[in-house]
Order: structure tokens, then sequence, then C-alpha cells
């Protein structure tokens, strides 16, 4: 945003929990456009006070996001997804904002067979305490359209990859242990398919709803690149140079949905988005950043990632964890 829209002042809103990292925007942080605010969005008085500054748009990608942690903790997934995004609709509400984007994802959809596409008018059926608080938070962001004529968008997203994304999900999860020689992971079968889009063109969809997308809105973006997490796990080992061997079939992961896949036929059309990256470059510039980025994985993998990890996977991987 900040070099597509030099101009705009941005205030960030980050609890700072595990996955938050200030190391991350070390380049911007002396913008002067540019201010940072630890606030957690489920305190209402401190998000007032935010809005007291003046606040244009609101786009609120604050959230719990990791499948495997709502299993097994879902209570912090409701307080931040749904609790958190009443409280800034309502401070949203209060000061007339004129924009309130809600970056979603197409999990609320649930999971499709092995044909067809998630369309914008696709019934939400959410598996995972995780998409259920997703699904919740976009409820209530319709709600507060429809109630109070808030001006809001929802935009449903596919799975991101590339620089930067911690290393719980899959391709991170997968370079960084491959790169150190661990056993590698696979939910079931590994025939689950994901449909994977890389983070600058989810970015540059955000970037077109927040000026573009029709009021009351829902946008599914994503970029016809379906694939199992077989291909993703051994195209990441070919890359590498490493052996097969390290695959480890575990225990699947409970309710995993099988498939998703988005048609985003609705803002290529309406807006004339197109996703730049094809996942075969992609992959390789994530898996290049990755290597070249050691040290930032390497520290953040500490403390709070090595008890989840071990609470994640030590049962499933035994002594090869
Ligand atoms: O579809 C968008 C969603 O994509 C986002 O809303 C979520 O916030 C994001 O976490 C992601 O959800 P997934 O559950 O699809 O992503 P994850 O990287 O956790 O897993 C991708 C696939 O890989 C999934 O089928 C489970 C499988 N998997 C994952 C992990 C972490 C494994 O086989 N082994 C693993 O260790």
């Amino acid at each position: 945003m900040m070099q597509q829209h030099p101009n705009y002042q941005i205030i960030n809103v980050d609890s700072l929990t595990y996955a938050g990292n200030l190391e991350n925007l070390k380049s911007i942080e002396n913008n002067p456009n540019y201010t940072f605010s630890k606030t957690d969005i489920t305190d209402a008085q401190a998000v007032d006070t935010l809005f007291r500054q003046g606040v244009d748009v609101v786009v609120n990608f604050a959230a719990e996001s990791h499948v495997d942690r709502s299993i097994l903790e879902p209570e912090v997934f409701v307080k931040t997804n749904v609790l958190g995004t009443q409280v800034l609709l309502d401070a949203a509400k209060k000061y007339g904002v004129t924009k309130f984007v809600q970056v979603s994802t197409d999990e609320v959809y649930g999971t499709l067979g092995e044909t067809g596409l998630f369309t914008e008018e696709t019934p939400l059926t959410p598996n995972s305490p995780y998409s259920a608080s997703k699904a919740g938070g976009d409820l209530l962001v319709r709600a507060y359209h429809e109630t109070f004529g808030l001006p809001i968008n929802i935009t449903r997203c596919s799975n991101n990859y590339g620089p930067y994304q911690f290393p719980e999900k899959l391709i991170p999860l997968i370079i960084s242990r491959a790169l150190s020689d661990q056993a590698l992971p696979i939910y079931g079968d590994g025939l689950n398919i994901r449909d994977w889009l890389y983070v600058e063109d989810h970015c540059s969809a955000i970037d077109l709803v927040i000026h573009q997308g029709r009021i009351g809105e829902v946008y599914n973006i994503g970029g016809n690149n379906e694939r199992t997490n077989l291909h993703i796990v051994k195209t990441i080992l070919q890359e590498l140079n490493k052996p097969e061997a390290l695959m480890t079939y575990v225990k699947d992961r409970l309710g995993h949905d099988r498939r998703y896949g988005i048609d985003p036929t609705k803002i290529t059309q309406e807006l004339g988005w197109k996703p730049k990256h094809h996942f075969e470059t992609g992959i390789k510039e994530t898996i290049q950043w990755y290597l070249n980025n050691k040290e930032w994985w390497s520290r953040i993998q500490s403390g709070e990632y090595q008890d989840y990890s071990t609470k994640q996977y030590g049962d499933r991987l035994g002594d090869s964890l």
C-alpha cells in the first residue's frame, strides 16, 4: 500500500501475538506516513482512541488464522475473529468510515468434491473452529451493512504463499524442516487440494476492492492454482535437492477439508483484477526467499512456536520430530 499510495497515512494495528513481527516492517518504520499501534482489536477503548484520530478506511486483516491451532484452542479464535471484528465494526459505525473491508477466507464455504468451484453465492458451511469464527465475523460485517448501512466489502481468498509467512503454514513449514533434514508431516493421504495465491496478488486484489469494490459486495480472490499437498511438498524437495524419504505420513487433521477452489470471475470481470504470479515461478521465488532469510525464520521458531510444534506434531511424528 505504501508503494502504490505513498500519500496515504497508514495506521498498522497489531497485538503482536506469536506471529506478529515488527522486523517485517523495518523498511517503513520511519516513514512519516506510517504509524504502528500495538493494540488488541478486542479492546474497545483502545480501538476507540485510535479511531478518534480520524480513519477513512478500515481493512481488517487481524485474525487468528491457523486451522490446527483452532482445533487445539478454539476460544481465542472466537475472541479475535468474531468479537474483535464486532469491536472494529462498532468503531467504524461510530466514526463513520468510507469503507470497511473484511479480509476473509474461502474456508467459510467449507469443502469441495472433485468438481465445482466456490463462487460468492456458495452457502457458508465452515468445518473448523477457525473457519466458523471467520464466517461469524463475515456475517457480522454483512449485518452492519444491512442494519446500519455501513459501507462494506468482504474478500475471500484462497491459500496465500510468499515471503514472510510464519513457518506453521504448509509451504514455509516444509521448506524450513526440509532444510534442517527433519521429517515432513503429510496429513492423511496428502491428496487434499489447495488453490495457491501469491501474497502480492492478494494485496493487489484488496487494493482494487478498497478503491472500486461495489458497496455491500463479496469478492472471491484466487489464482486458479489448484495443487495437491503432495505436489507442493515434492516440488519443494526437488528445488532444495532433498530426498522424498523425508516425507512422513501422519494422522490426518480433524475435519480436514478435501479441496478448495476459487472462481474469481466476479473480481476479474468487475474490477479487472488479474494475478501476476504463476505458481511455478512464485514457488521458486518463495523458496529462494527462505534460503536467503534463514536467520529470520530461525529466530521466530523459538519459544511459543516450539511449544505449539510439540503439541501439534509430538504424537504425530514421535521420535522423528
Ligand atoms: O484457504 C485459505 C486458508 O489457507 C486461510 O484462511 C488460512 O488462514 C490458512 O491457514 C490456510 O489454511 P490451510 O489449512 O489450507 O493451510 P495450511 O498451510 O495449514 O495447510 C495446507 C494443507 O496442507 C492442508 O491440506 C493441510 C496440509 N498440511 C498442513 C500442515 C501444517 C499438512 O499435510 N501437514 C502440515 O504439517
